[in-house]
């Protein structure tokens, strides 16, 4: 890694950067790390794909211009700094690779196969997963030691917490290269030392909206109610059944089910309710009714 070009709010270094995964989470790495003066590839399966990712940076950098937050000099020089490939033999002479394609063990194994075949041997590899154990991904290569999860938060511009996540054999040099990376782009890390299912924000949020639907189902308070306990008797932005509304009742059921199979743990046992609601399709906001009507 080298001096920055530019400043930023985070720390002055930068380098080159590969960002597998042009979709919600892949763009938004994308767009803040040349923000912060990376070098960025974005590799994606389709030109369109790539399109859409950009197109999507742009906007959102045009709205930092028009708020005053960038100048237009700065958000051009930005743009300026990613290239788009559907090549992965263009990622070849990276500092650090992000992987943030489908949630899917298979489709991150050929990934990380191919790039520990193709990318310099010192570099790290990053996963953006929110949920696949690092060792899992990290086991497919020659270099697990250089294997780490780098877990962003959406809206990636807006989000200031990365999880960093140890694999089984991540080295603490691997961390502290993936910590610079993070901080350079103006998040504050958290480091989870050990590959637990869930990591530690996955495990947070499942217990707090598994025990909120129990309370609930269970008729000890309205779902209004246990959410103004939350915002106002501990400072939460949101409630946790409003928050399972918007993240969507199915996907913290495919969470926290995951984590009670690995953990065995009742306290991750999803809720006869919750498990009623997905079979019905009320899972939140997407679908009009979850906890709550939209
Ligand atoms: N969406 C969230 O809020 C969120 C938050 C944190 C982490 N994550 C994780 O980030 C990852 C990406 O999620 P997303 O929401 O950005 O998904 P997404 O569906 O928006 O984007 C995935 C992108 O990966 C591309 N892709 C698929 N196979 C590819 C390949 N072989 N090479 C290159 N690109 C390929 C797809 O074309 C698509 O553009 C997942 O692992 C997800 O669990 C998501």
């Amino acid at each position: 890694m080298r001096l920055a070009r530019m400043g930023n709010e985070g720390c002055a270094v930068a380098g080159k950067l590969a960002v597998i995964g042009a979709g919600l989470m892949g763009s938004g790495i994308a767009q803040v790390s040349a923000q912060a003066g990376w070098d960025v590839v974005l590799r994606d399966v389709t030109d369109a794909a790539l399109t859409r990712g950009t197109d999507g940076i742009k906007a959102s950098y045009d709205r930092f211009v028009a708020k005053g937050k960038m100048t237009a000099e700065d958000a051009e020089a930005a743009l300026a700094r990613i290239t788009t490939t559907t090549d992965l033999d263009a990622v070849a002479d990276v500092d650090i690779v992000v992987e943030a394609v489908f949630e899917k063990l298979e489709v991150k194994h050929e990934i990380f196969r191919t790039l520990d075949d193709l990318v310099r041997e010192d570099a790290v590899l990053a996963s953006n997963t929110s949920a696949i154990p690092i060792t899992k991904i990290a086991a497919v290569t020659k270099r697990p030691e250089r294997v780490v999860g780098a877990h962003f938060f959406s809206p990636v511009p807006m989000m200031q917490l990365c999880e960093l996540v140890r694999g089984y054999k991540t080295s603490d040099e691997t961390l502290a290269t993936t910590r610079a990376f993070a901080e350079s782009v103006g998040k504050t890390c958290i480091v989870v030392n050990r590959d637990v299912a869930g990591f530690v924000t996955t495990r947070l949020i499942s217990a707090l909206v598994v025990e909120a639907a129990k309370l609930y189902e269970s008729g000890v308070a309205s779902a209004e109610d246990i959410d103004i306990a939350c915002k106002l008797g501990f400072g939460h932005a949101m409630g946790p059944l409003a928050t399972a509304d918007l993240t969507g009742v199915d996907i913290l059921l495919h969470a926290t089910s995951n984590i009670y199979t690995e953990s065995q743990d009742e306290k991750f046992a999803p809720p006869e309710l919750m498990r009623r609601m997905v079979d019905a399709g009320d899972i939140g906001r997407k679908s009009g009714q979850g906890f709550y009507k939209h």
